[in-house]
């Protein structure tokens, strides 16, 4: 079968109920409007192709758990798999990072995975990166109290920015691995390997890790 252009995966998007785009209708009403339960709410940012999100979802049935990513081919290669293995308690969201407060009200968000998000080299572009101050904020927002976030990164610039930027912004860090692998840190991280996690692998990168909390 010929694979399908993007046009085609597009118009599927659009149509998919699980899928949101450029329209932030569940604001405050994730639990009683979407998923019908009162479960913890778990994002995945720019999740590219949902790993986090699809092996969590199986994993812990008891929660609910939605990817975030701007490129709209991913997005429909993630939510294909949510809808071909039924997974009821996932949805994704195909928009800018930045504007997640449209989407999500006050402390409705129990934990946040960041995986493998651009590491933007360039000093100038530094504010794009997931853990600037540009972003911490919102993510306190929209985050429970004492929420967690994890970060999963190849990139030595990102990591050691994410600490310098943490060590400015109140917040602690509570599990920081420098070699997740050689510390044999996977298994806790329920042992799943994204897309880019999986190429940088092979590359002989070293996979890094952060988890922190802001106050
Ligand atoms: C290197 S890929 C990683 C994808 C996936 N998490 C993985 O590990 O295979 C980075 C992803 O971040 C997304 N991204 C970066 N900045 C973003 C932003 N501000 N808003 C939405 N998506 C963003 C990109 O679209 C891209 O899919």
């Amino acid at each position: 079968m010929a694979s399908k252009s993007k046009l085609q995966k597009f118009a599927e998007l659009a149509d998919n109920p699980i899928v949101f785009q450029k329209n932030p209708i569940l604001k405050g009403k994730w639990h009683a409007d979407y998923f019908k339960n009162n479960n913890p709410i778990v994002l995945e940012l720019a999740c590219g192709k949902g790993d986090y999100t699809l092996g969590m979802a199986k994993l812990f049935p008891e929660k609910n758990f939605i990817g975030v990513d701007i490129k709209g081919n991913r997005i429909w290669s993630a939510a294909r798999i949510a809808n071909l293995e039924g997974l009821q308690h996932v949805a994704f969201i195909r928009e800018q990072i930045d504007l997640l407060y449209n989407y999500f009200e006050e402390a409705e968000v129990d934990e946040i995975w960041i995986t493998f998000s651009d590491p933007f080299l360039r000093d100038g572009d530094a504010k794009k990166r997931l853990t600037s101050t540009k972003f911490l904020p919102i993510y306190k927002q929209i985050l429970k109290p004492g929420g967690l976030i994890h970060l999963k990164t190849d990139s030595d610039v990102l990591y050691a920015f994410t600490k310098e930027t943490l060590a400015e912004f109140p917040s602690s860090i509570v599990k920081d691995y420098s070699d997740v692998y050689a510390m044999q840190k996977n298994d806790e991280l329920h042992g799943i390997q994204t897309y880019y996690e999986k190429m940088h692998l092979k590359d002989k990168r070293t996979i890094k890790y952060l988890c922190f909390q802001l106050q």
